[in-house]
């Protein structure tokens, strides 16, 4: 193993896409960023520098983060944002984890444009732990979202009205709409395969607000890595990928030579909430000289087909029997939904009725500290005027969750920064049920320092008498997002073996920017984390 270094450099660069140009934050002027590539066990030290106009920093997303919490990355949850002028070095470890992984920015909608890829390949000495050994990879894969304006100006303008924000104009690949918008024939990314050869592709869902049913057209694909997790491979024409999450699969090149769509669409289970409903595309082609006019397209599922969706991700196993002791010490249940505000006077009402939206877990709407980080006021022992331990582990009340008529004052959610206290080494069950109001989308909820297993998942409302005897715990899926269905549930487990403060959100920006989050807080077994390394000397104060 070794350690490696990297120098980001957070600045504007004008991009022009659609015919239209505006200024985004890149790393070192690239849209989408570096990928970086590490082998299990590597270290990575990265310079983040910021010489943008706004506050910015830095997640792994899906990187363990084993006793690294001052490298995790979301503002004010483990550090105060890198202000202009200001750097901040990120030091963490790769270790017992292969296969596709990303990081972005957690400040603001910055993600929209401040992403890349981070590969883990097995070391040296290791082979990949599936049949066949693909002759080669391709370059990662990133799914996104564009918008003709700023991104950070789309949510500001959302979150000062309580309305919903604009959606995207162009889903991408590879920061490329594809030739299916108008004027954006040149901006159509292209792999070139070879006839014969299996490949290995990594899929990364970078798009903030939307869950994507992908094809590549006249191929099926094998899933054998989700999350940076094996899986048993899976055989599929289509994958689904939520935002944050990632897919590894294998593809033979096996057809007639020509040029071949991969394309990318929404999946949104609707209620009449507006999505992008546009299609981006990229080309693989042959390169055999055959050029045939236009490349063969896909057939996608239709956006609001929950049949499709939930046969992807209720097929796909772990590749290895799951390490996890039968007990369960915390048996935790968190609705996950959005809701409204009601309005007070002074306030933009742009929401449904005059309200201004929101979301919540367990009907608490998650609000950003300011002070100081949650991380460093508990490290500090001094949590007063940053957050409570008092994130209740149950809802308050328990309802009918799927109804299409919930009572009105249920949705409505208190705000707050709470945590919830897990005791070090504690055998974590959280049965995530999303709720029907307002929203069209699964709910992708993401878990920092963590992967957890996935044992079970269903629509409607999730009855432990009768549910409780659909966990797998053979071979489930281990995840670091799950996508929990507008009308469904899933029920995740994890052993809380990792010290410090972890969030748990909705990888929705717009459902985090309403407060679809909490954190965990986990103690380090000595006494609270009094074995975690010191706050380096250059994180930045707030
Ligand atoms: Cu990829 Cu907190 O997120």
């Amino acid at each position: 193993a070794k350690e490696q270094y990297h120098e980001f450099v957070i600045r504007e660069v004008p991009v022009e896409r659609l015919c239209r140009s505006h200024d985004v934050m890149t790393v070192n002027g690239q849209f989408p960023g570096p990928t970086l590539e590490a082998e299990e066990g590597d270290t990575l030290v990265v310079d983040v520098v910021n010489r943008g106009r706004y506050n910015v920093s830095v997640h792994w997303h899906g990187v363990r983060q084993m006793r690294t919490g001052w490298s995790d990355g979301p503002e004010y949850v483990t550090q105060c944002p890198v202000r202009p002028g200001q750097s901040y070095r990120y030091r963490f470890t790769v270790a017992a984890q292969e296969g596709t992984l990303w990081w972005h920015a957690h400040s603001s909608w910055l993600r929209a444009t401040v992403y890349g890829a981070l590969l883990i390949r097995p070391r040296a000495d290791a082979a990949y732990p599936f049949d066949g050994q693909p002759a080669r990879e391709l370059a990662p894969i990133l799914l996104g979202e564009w918008w003709d304006m700023n991104p950070v100006d789309v949510v500001r303008a959302a979150t000062s009205t309580g309305a919903a924000p604009n959606i995207s104009d162009a889903l991408t690949v590879n920061g490329q709409p594809g030739d299916l918008y108008s004027c954006s024939s040149q901006d159509t990314a292209v792999f070139s395969v070879k006839s014969g050869e299996t490949n290995l592709l990594r899929f990364v869902n970078a798009a903030l607000n939307t869950e994507l049913f992908v094809s590549l057209a006249g191929h099926n694909m094998t899933v054998v890595g989700a999350d940076a997790s094996y899986t048993k491979p899976y055989t599929t024409p289509v994958l689904l990928l939520g935002p944050g999450q990632t897919t590894d699969v294998l593809v033979t090149f096996d057809q007639p030579p020509g040029r071949y769509y991969l394309a990318a669409r929404a999946y949104a289970s609707a209620q009449g909430v507006p999505f992008d409903n546009t299609t981006t595309t990229a080309i693989f082609d042959y390169g055999d000289g055959v050029a045939s006019s236009s490349p063969a397209m896909p057939t996608l599922p239709a956006y609001n087909d929950t049949a499709t969706a939930t046969s992807f991700t209720t097929s796909l196993r772990g590749l290895r029997k799951a390490e996890l002791p039968s007990r369960v010490d915390e048996s935790l249940f968190f609705t996950v939904g959005v809701g409204l505000f009601s309005c007070s006077k002074g306030q933009l009402c742009g929401g449904p009725n005059g309200t201004r939206l929101a979301a919540s877990i367990n009907n608490v709407s998650f609000v950003l500290p300011s002070a100081a980080s949650i991380l460093q006021a508990h490290y500090h022992g001094a949590p007063s005027g940053v957050f409570t331990a008092d994130f209740p582990a149950n809802p308050p009340v328990q309802f009918d969750y799927t109804a299409q008529n919930v009572s009105r004052a249920l949705w409505q959610p208190v705000q707050g920064t709470k945590v919830y206290k897990l005791k070090y080494g504690s055998v974590v069950q959280v049965v995530l049920q999303g709720t029907n109001v307002f929203a069209g989308e699964n709910h992708p909820i993401h878990i920092h320092g963590y992967d957890f297993y996935i044992l079970a998942e269903g629509l409607g409302n999730f009855n432990a008498a009768t549910d409780t005897a659909k966990f797998n715990l053979d071979d489930p899926p281990m995840r670091n997002t799950v996508g929990v269905a507008v009308n469904g549930w899933a029920v995740i487990r994890f052993v809380a073996d990792n010290p410090g403060v972890w969030l748990v959100h909705c990888h929705l920006d717009v459902h985090i920017t309403w407060g679809l989050a909490m954190a965990f807080l986990v103690d380090d077994g000595v006494g609270e984390l009094q074995s975690l390394e010191a706050p380096p000397p250059d994180l930045p104060p707030c």
